[in-house]
């Protein structure tokens, strides 16, 4: 049982953490009493089903939309964000699930797009010495700052937009499926830039939908279901506890799959429905 595990606390300092976290549209509660703690040197994966809130939570914290109720502190203090710009001057980033770069833009623009540096006459050279500066840190495999953004694949895309994220020196920064729309080789890159974003102290929460990248990275993961907390998980969960606490049921038609793929007795194809 995963639970009889000894854990290691985490060591980094307490970045966010919610309290009773609810968001009502209208009819719909979209959250209900939600809690969740990030550490600074953390990767905290947030998992759940379509619906679940995952989005929702994620645009509370950026700032987008205000909790119906409930707290948050941050780095130790209760705040309130009324926009975007007051979780960006908190420390607070995010890489939503689109991206939002420019198409026809450069690396550097990109970068820099709604921070550029003396913007009446543009610091060219010192915005592409600090966009060199943010990749190479990531250790990011980009081929010319000076690129389009067009021509440069998904893997390279995210990385953009991952370095964009961390120019304002954020101490949290939220990746919405970072992962999605890759191949096996670039989702490695990506998830190797999600560690390397950790191992510089940052607090970093993941959204994903593929288990087998929220293992990968994650040091702790935490469950929504219908809006609610529905269980903290770690890398050596079972993909069985994992499913149930995604979609509240033990018997269900990806558990049942996962077992009938690992009974020794029979061949794959005997084993098919
Ligand atoms: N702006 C909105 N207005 C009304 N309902 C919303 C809005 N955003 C999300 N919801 C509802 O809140 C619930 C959670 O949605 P969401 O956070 O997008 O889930 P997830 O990202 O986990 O798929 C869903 O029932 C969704 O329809
Ligand atoms: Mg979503």
């Amino acid at each position: 049982m995963a639970d009889a595990v000894e854990r290691k606390p985490p060591s980094g300092e307490l970045v966010l953490s919610l309290r009773k976290v609810c968001k009502v549209f209208g009819a719909v509660s979209a959250l209900t009493d939600v809690d969740l703690d990030v550490h600074a040197g953390e990767v905290v994966a947030l998992v759940g089903d379509n619906g679940a809130g995952k989005s929702t939570l994620v645009k509370v914290l950026a700032g987008v939309h205000a909790p119906t109720s409930g707290t948050m502190t941050f780095r130790g203090k209760p705040v309130t964000l009324a926009g975007p710009n007051d979780a960006l001057a908190l420390g607070i980033a995010t890489v939503f699930q689109d991206l939002a770069l420019c198409e026809n833009l450069d690396v550097v623009a990109n970068i820099f797009l709604g921070e550029e540096l003396n913007p009446y006459a543009l610091d060219e050279v010192a915005m592409e010495i600090r966009s060199w500066k943010l990749l190479n840190e990531l250790s990011a495999r980009i081929p010319s700052v000076r690129e389009p953004i067009a021509s440069l694949s998904g893997g390279q895309r995210q990385t953009v937009a991952i370095a964009r994220s961390l120019l304002l020196d954020p101490k949290l920064i939220m990746l919405d499926e970072p992962t999605a729309a890759l191949g096996v080789a670039q989702t490695a890159e990506v998830l190797n830039l999600i560690e390397r974003v950790r191992d510089k102290g940052l607090g970093v929460i993941m959204i994903s939908h593929n288990m087998e990248d929220v293992r990968a990275v994650a040091d702790r993961i935490a469950v929504l279901r219908l809006g609610r907390n529905n269980g903290i998980f770690y890398p050596d969960s079972s993909n069985q506890e994992l499913v149930s606490a995604i979609t509240g049921a033990s018997d269900n038609a990806v558990s049942r799959r996962h077992e009938r793929r690992q009974t020794p007795h029979g061949t794959e194809a005997e084993m098919r429905p």
